[in-house]
């Protein structure tokens, strides 16, 4: 006999598991509710893409580009990458299908999984779940109200309540050349005691030095200038204009001018979703506008916004808040005796026919039968043994305010409808 070997899940990935998966589906039900009502419709993007889709949008001086892609050759030796975040691939995907044509906005949410290879800690992971969502077409300040208002009623409709709204605006191509020249005069004197990746990020985009994760880096950017003092008096204006909406819309709101965000696609409108209960991975969702990514990609100006939000640290704040709720069968058919179990297999199909969760017992004594019945907070046990078959009748308990009785056997389907279907 060959010998067993005993796998893992790789560094940084985890298994998804009962009881935890479910809440993770009350997530994404909830979501799907709250985007339907604000006219957001699911896409599904591959999960593998060109390398240069990411490269060029989320920007080659990104940490995640730099450092945190998933990039491999495929066996024809096209350099393919496992997607890093969502916004690349659905920018591509609306150019390519040209849904530009389409009557503005075109409004789109997706969920899976992401690839990043980072240092695993809490709340950080190489393989992580995001929801998103992206609207195109708009370029008014309504527009980033409304998704940030959409993300509220969806945080709150969740439970959530104490989370930190953090907007900031970074500008476009009109104000990033100041800002950029001015960061370098900040950083030229302090250029030793930036990390060797800073130092290069000096010349090529300064900007990235503000969301280095390195600590000497964080130390040193203390006091570098605010991009918000450097807008256009168009971005200006959009700024105001959104947070007279987030006024409007009634959303506690925090103006950051520190929050740079980690890629390169952002203009104007930046924001994210932060609290104080997850140590050092305070971001539980972000987003932002990137009005020139569509033409990027060699589609018209279209601008555009979204957000996304990190499932692991989200069901991890709800998990804090609250517990989960697991849900459990109506009906267990415990049998004694061969006949017996198999006319409980057959009760239990046309059961799970009406839509019901049934569990069998299968074998072992009454009494385990009736421990794991249980274990699994059944609502109703059905007893089934040869003797009852004969006579026609079986024994039902209910477990959950106690009550027991006998029915007979022929009026089974009845008595579940009556007692179990709403
Ligand atoms: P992001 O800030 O890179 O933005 O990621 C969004 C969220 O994903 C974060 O706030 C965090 O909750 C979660 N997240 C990111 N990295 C990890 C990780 N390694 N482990 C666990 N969770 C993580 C984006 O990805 C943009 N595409 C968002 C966007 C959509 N902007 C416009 N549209």
């Amino acid at each position: 006999m060959s010998s067993s070997q005993r796998y893992n899940a790789l560094k940084g990935v985890q298994d998804i598991l009962p009881p935890d998966i479910y809440l993770w589906q009350r997530v994404e039900s909830v979501a799907r509710k709250i985007f339907a009502n604000y006219g957001f419709q699911e896409i599904k993007a591959p999960i593998i893409e060109s390398t240069t889709l990411f490269t060029r949008s989320i920007g080659e001086t990104t940490d995640i580009v730099e450092k945190e892609m998933y990039t491999f050759p495929d066996k024809a030796g096209r350099s393919i990458t496992l997607r890093p975040e969502g916004t690349a691939p659905v920018v591509r995907a609306y150019v390519e299908h040209h849904l530009h044509t389409l009557p503005p906005p075109q409004k789109f949410f997706y969920s899976g999984p992401m690839f990043r290879y980072e240092r695993p800690q809490k709340g950080r992971f190489r393989q992580f779940y995001q929801i998103g969502v992206e609207a195109f077409g708009v370029a008014t300040a309504e527009l980033d109200g409304e998704v940030i208002a959409m993300l509220k009623v969806l945080l709150e409709n969740l439970g959530l309540r104490e989370l930190n709204f953090e907007v900031n605006s970074i500008g476009c191509e009109e104000c990033r050349p100041s800002y950029r020249s001015s960061l370098q005069d900040f950083f030229s004197s302090r250029l030793d005691h930036l990390c060797p990746d800073c130092k290069r990020r000096y010349e090529f985009n300064p900007l990235r030095i503000l969301d280095c994760k390195v600590e000497r880096c964080i130390e040193t950017r203390k006091g570098a200038p605010k991009v918000t003092d450097f807008l256009c008096g168009e971005c200006r204006d959009h700024f105001e204009g959104v947070l007279s909406i987030l006024r409007l819309l009634q959303i506690p709101h925090l103006v950051n001018p520190d929050m740079v965000r980690g890629l390169d696609y952002y203009t104007r409108t930046t924001f994210e979703v932060t609290t104080e209960h997850l140590g050092s991975q305070k971001a539980v969702a972000a987003g932002g506008r990137y009005d020139r990514l569509v033409e990027e990609f060699g589609g018209p100006f279209t601008p555009a916004i979204g957000f996304a939000i990190g499932m692991e640290r989200l069901t991890a704040l709800l998990k804090e808040t609250g517990g989960t709720e697991v849900p459990s069968p109506q009906v267990f058919m415990a049998s004694i005796g061969k006949r017996a179990t198999q006319e409980g297999l057959l009760m239990a199909e046309r059961f799970r026919a009406k839509g019901l969760w049934v569990e069998v017992g299968y074998e072992g004594s009454l009494r385990s039968q009736l421990r794991r019945a249980d274990k699994l907070a059944s609502h109703y046990v059905f007893i089934i043994g040869d003797d009852e078959l004969s006579s026609g009748k079986m024994q039902w308990k209910n477990l959950r305010d106690g009550s027991q009785g006998e029915v007979e056997i022929t009026q089974a389907d009845e008595f579940v409808s009556s007692r179990l279907i709403p």
